[in-house]
């Protein structure tokens, strides 16, 4: 007898679509033409571009091209919008955002078939998925609004946020942009993807309902050029940009310098691990839902299935039956799984790709399904016989297509999985959990779904490592995003003791030929190392007198720290407990060496003894107060609706650069590299350029206090040179640099949008290294972590 399953697969339906004659009525209300929406009002259509259906290529409306002029008056009124709101308070700011939730919810129909009008995407997803989580982010950011003074007491909004959106999910990229800032108490000035602007649209005119005051939310239409004008606008403060990498990188570029704060969530190529002890057609739904979710263009679209040898036939010949029942057309046919693609664009983009596939000898395959005539499509695709270095096995395809492989053993997996410069999202299927929870932290990604996939909650921040980006959406990380530390107002204009940090020229090492060499070394790898170009430079104190040499750091010498820093991984997987207690036992190796430290600190920077004496009771301090964080900076267990739990792990980033400030040499190098290493990082440190030898005093400390070697590694030389070769060093996953060169931070910031590393920059101004609220705090623990969201469900 057939199953019931079995049954309903073989059920024919009718057609049974979802009307859009409402949808079609809103667009002629406006004579199917839009200006931009700037102070709470509608400006004059400029130069107009077409936004079509790609389900059947009809004309649904035209778009104004904003102009520079515009983007400009746009930002002009966010600005003058901004001290109100933020005056507004709390819980004023809840109202409106509640508002904006209710109203959502009262429209969710309307946007949703306009949705699934000018995205292609089908009427189920838009219906159940997109406008539930819209809806859900604005009422969860009501929430920090109102708790804003409590939660968020010692910060204040950015100011004018630029926030620039993709074409994938038009109304939810909105929510989870606009929400966040408005909470926050910042003004926005936003815009949607050229093919995918009406929802933002119609959401410019519940912002006029929900009260929102003028100038709060502007949106400007456009192409990229208008994104660029926003990124390149000096009257913006922070950007927030969703989309390819590629234009990520020229963000990251633009902005270098610029003081902006920034957040990038990118591309993926996200691994769908199963496991031979996985339930495979529970895998087989999962895998639905993340490579033909959508059509397959979503960032976190599970699109390297890495499945176990020993199931391998078996699971993809489920995967292809499954396949075989997918159906595909119009969008608003509630039955529908598989809609139309967002541009015929794409489907050129897909449709070479899975050629060169083709060409180069893997087996495509593809269910019989007919294609409409008109408008872009692409069938649901699965490619097995790639190689791990095939374009589609590599690059982000961004489309309905899936490439599988196997693995043997799990070490196995894990390995094929990190196997890409991405790291947005994975799945991970097995029913035995030791397995599931020892994978998960071992794969780079932002979000882990164990026995699930594509699960989206306001509560669980959403963001990516490596080429990914940076930032994160949704959750207590994602508000921090909106947010600027009030001890970032209060940092000196320029770092104290500036002009006594200045190198003096190299001279010669005084004393006679049979003088004791006092040149100090490199320390690399938990050794004394020479530094590679056998150059060494002088070290001169306050008053001009020769104190001592050390090495003149390298490219190479950078090098071997890096090589030396990535074999120390296993710091990372140290107790929390464990990494506590050698940041107190460096502490007491310092205290009991502490008069000496502080005469070195005397005779490098001219400092009276009692404040070189303070300056390392102050290190001290600092080692203490990290070692106490180190086991106390937890995550956070969520609770999204599903029966389950979301666990947000605070991972360390893996290895830093760090250049130090030349102002309090011991103290600064202290404040940055305890919080990293307590944190599970390890670092590769640059120490002050003028007064290095409180550094290299350390060495001795470092190496009698259970320190494995290669954790911390110190490289004496020039800050410029060294931050160049930092900031481009393709194993190198953050820089930080706090020596007050507001060029070379720039600098830094422009190199590291070749791997998108991520860089905390202190630009041109100074910091008091003795204020905790400057130089300690959450701020700079988030700075040595980033957050990976874990969903684990029950029971399934
Ligand atoms: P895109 O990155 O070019 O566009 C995203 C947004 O950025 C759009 O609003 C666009 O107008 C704007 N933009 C473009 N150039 C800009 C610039 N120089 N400065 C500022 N803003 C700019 O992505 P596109 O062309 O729509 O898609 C191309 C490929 O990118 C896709 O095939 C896919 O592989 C990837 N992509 C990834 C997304 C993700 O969520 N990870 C989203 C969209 C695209």
């Amino acid at each position: 007898m057939p199953s019931i399953k079995e049954i309903l697969n073989t059920m024919e339906y009718g057609p049974a679509p979802e009307s859009q004659k409402e949808a079609q009525a809103w667009l002629e209300q406006h004579d199917r033409t839009f200006g931009l929406f700037i102070d709470n009002g509608w400006t004059e259509a400029g130069e107009l571009f077409a936004s079509t259906n790609p389900a059947d290529a009809s004309k649904l409306a035209d778009l104004t091209q904003a102009t520079a002029d515009d983007v400009d008056r746009a930002v002009a009124a966010a600005r003058r919008a901004q001290p109100g709101w933020q005056a507004l308070g709390g819980h004023g700011r809840a109202k409106v955002l509640y508002a904006l939730a209710r109203l959502l919810q009262k429209h969710a129909r309307l946007f949703a078939v306009l949705e699934t009008l000018d995205n292609g995407k089908t009427i189920r997803e838009t219906r159940d998925v997109d406008l539930p989580l819209a809806a859900r982010h604005f009422y969860y950011h009501a929430g920090w609004a109102q708790l804003q003074a409590e939660e968020f007491a010692d910060y204040r909004a950015v100011g004018v946020v630029g926030q620039i959106v993709p074409w994938n999910f038009p109304l939810l990229m909105l929510s989870w942009k606009i929400a966040p800032a408005l909470a926050a108490g910042n003004t926005v000035v936003f815009k949607p993807a050229e093919f995918t602007s009406l929802t933002a649209m119609l959401f410019a005119e519940i912002c006029v309902q929900a009260g929102v005051p003028a100038g709060v939310v502007n949106i400007v239409t456009g192409d990229g050029s208008v994104g660029e004008a926003i990124v390149n606008h000096a009257g913006i403060d922070k950007l927030a940009f969703t989309g390819s990498t590629e234009v990520g990188r020229q963000i990251r570029i633009a902005t270098a310098g610029s003081g902006k704060k920034l957040s990038l969530e990118l591309g993926g190529k996200s691994p769908f691990i199963v496991f031979e002890d996985a339930d495979l057609d529970a895998a087989v739904e999962g895998l639905v839902d993340s490579i033909w979710f959508n059509q397959g263009q979503v960032c976190c679209a599970g699109s390297r299935l890495l499945v176990q040898e020993s199931v391998e036939a078996k699971f993809l010949a489920k995967l292809r039956a499954r396949m075989d029942k997918l159906t595909l057309g119009a969008p608003l046919e509630k039955s529908i799984d598989v809609g139309a693609l967002v541009d015929p664009i794409q489907q050129q983009r897909i449709a070479e790709l899975v050629e060169s596939a083709r060409a180069e000898g893997c087996t495509v395959y593809q269910p019989a399904c007919e294609i409409p005539a008109a408008g872009a499509w692409f069938p649901p695709t699965l490619i097995t016989g790639a190689s791990t270095s095939a374009a589609v096995a590599q690059a982000e395809i961004f489309g309905p297509v899936l490439v599988a492989m196997s693995f043997r053993t799990p070490p196995e997996a894990v390995q094929l999985a990190n196997n890409t410069v991405y790291g947005l999202a994975a799945c991970v299927w097995t029913e035995n959990i030791s397995l599931a929870l020892d994978v998960a932290p071992q794969i780079k990604a932002g979000v882990v779904w164990i026995n699930t996939a594509n699960q989206f909650d306001a509560a669980c921040g959403f963001g990516g490592y490596r080429e990914s980006g940076f930032g994160r959406e949704g959750g207590r990380e994602g508000m921090y995003e909106y947010l600027t530390a009030l001890s970032e107002d209060a940092r000196p204009a320029a770092p104290v003791l500036a002009a006594a940090a200045k190198t003096k020229a190299a001279v010669p090492a005084a004393g006679g030929a049979f003088a004791i060499d006092r040149t100090a070394k490199m320390y690399i790898g938990g050794k004394q190392a020479r530094p590679d170009g056998a150059y060494s430079r002088a070290v001169h104190g306050a008053d001009g007198t020769f104190i001592a040499e050390v090495g003149e750091g390298s490219r190479k010498d950078i090098r071997n720290a890096v090589e030396a820093a990535q074999k120390a991984g296993g710091w990372s997987k140290a107790t929390a407990h464990n990494r506590a207690q050698v940041l107190y036992y460096i502490a007491e190796n310092l205290a009991a060496r502490g008069a000496e430290f502080a005469a070195r600190i005397t005779a490098m920077t001219g400092a009276s003894t009692a404040n070189a004496e303070k300056e390392v009771q102050a290190s001290i301090e600092r080692l203490f107060y990290y070692a106490a964080y180190a086991d106390k900076y937890d995550g956070l267990a969520h609770q999204p609706p599903m029966h389950g739990v979301t666990v947000a792990l605070n991972e360390p980033v893996g290895v830093i650069g760090i250049v130090c400030p030349n102002e309090a040499p011991l103290l600064g190098l202290i404040s940055l590299v305890a919080p990293a290493i307590a944190l599970g990082n390890r670092v590769v440190v640059v120490p002050s350029e003028a007064h290095p030898l409180s550094a290299t005093d350390l060495y001795q400390v470092l190496d009698t206090s259970d320190l494995p070697g290669g954790v911390v590694n110190i490289v004496t030389g020039s800050a410029d040179e060294l931050a160049r070769t930092l900031a481009t060093h393709g194993e190198i996953d953050a820089v930080w640099r706090h020596d007050g060169s507001a060029e070379g931070c720039a600098e830094v910031e422009r190199l590291s949008a070749a791997s998108l590393k991520r860089t905390w920059v202190g630009g041109a101004k100074g910091r008091d290294w003795y204020s905790t609220a400057q130089a300690g705090g959450r701020a700079v623990l988030a700075h040595a972590s980033q957050v990976k969201n874990v969903w684990i469900p029950y029971g399934v």
